[in-house]
């Protein structure tokens, strides 16, 4: 089978942050696989502008770079990709089974344990995917978030980090390389929605930067946006913002 990506790792023992530096690598020529992994992160950055704690060996902080050979419209994939990888490499490295929340979020009992920022670059060979990845591994009580848990808290043991690396980066390779398969990109959402409790028929609340509103999860679009059905019966489209299993409310 042709090989379309093939990941290469630069270490870092202290770094800004892995997306920053892939995007330096990135601007400076690096090819499609260069991954960048560091033990701590002084300014790791989350979605939505938040920060990423990434104290000194408690999470894996990783970054790949990818130059998609697709249209701009199938990018979007690359986060649902990413979520998928990082839920088979979990369970091949640490028997953990995960949960998907959309759009990225993996989490355990709707505790998150690990979270996805994918980003883009203009570089001179052409628009570049970042692609950024923190896994809290190890128990951290100073990041203070209640929603926040570690593969060590809910799995009772301290995860390999090396096996989990190696794990990720063939997760990736495989589901990346799957994009490309005929029927691949519905493939991947397929493979999204039978693996997040978020997919269909969950209640949630959805917050934008101007609105809040409340509907039941119907699906995903075909570049993954979160399709919520309405009170009255209509799909509100989600492309970015915040969802949140709203508790002790039923479907239907
Ligand atoms: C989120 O808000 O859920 C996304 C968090 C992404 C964190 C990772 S850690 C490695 C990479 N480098 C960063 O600065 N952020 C991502």
């Amino acid at each position: 089978m042709l090989e379309i990506l093939q990941p290469t790792l630069l270490r870092f023992d202290s770094i800004d942050s892995t997306n920053l530096e892939a995007m330096r690598q990135a601007r400076a020529g690096a090819s499609e696989g260069l991954c960048i992994v560091a033990r701590e992160q002084t300014q790791g950055r989350g979605r939505l502008n938040r920060t990423w704690h990434s104290p000194k060996d408690a999470g894996l902080y990783f970054s790949i770079i990818l130059r998609p050979q697709m249209k701009l419209s199938g990018w979007p994939l690359l986060t649902l990709v990413a979520a998928l990888a990082v839920r088979d490499a979990l369970i091949s490295a640490c028997a953990l089974q995960t949960d998907i929340k959309w759009p990225n979020d993996v989490c355990v009992n709707d505790r998150k344990l690990a979270g996805i920022l994918a980003e883009t670059v203009e570089t001179q060979m052409g628009p570049a995917a970042i692609v950024g990845i923190g896994i809290n591994l190890s128990v951290d009580t100073s990041s203070g978030l209640p929603e926040a848990t570690s593969v060590e808290s809910v799995s009772g043991s301290k995860p390999d980090r090396e096996a989990v690396l190696r794990e990720l980066v063939d997760a990736i390779r495989a589901r990346y390389e799957f994009l490309y398969h005929n029927e691949g990109e519905e493939h991947t959402l397929r493979e999204w929605c039978a693996n997040s409790s978020y997919a269909f028929g969950r209640r949630v609340r959805v917050a934008l930067s101007e609105a809040t509103f409340e509907g039941t999860t119907a699906g995903l679009e075909a570049d993954g946006a979160l399709r919520v059905e309405m009170g009255d019966g209509k799909i509100t489209v989600v492309r970015a913002g915040d969802v949140r299993a709203l508790r002790g409310v039923t479907n239907g």
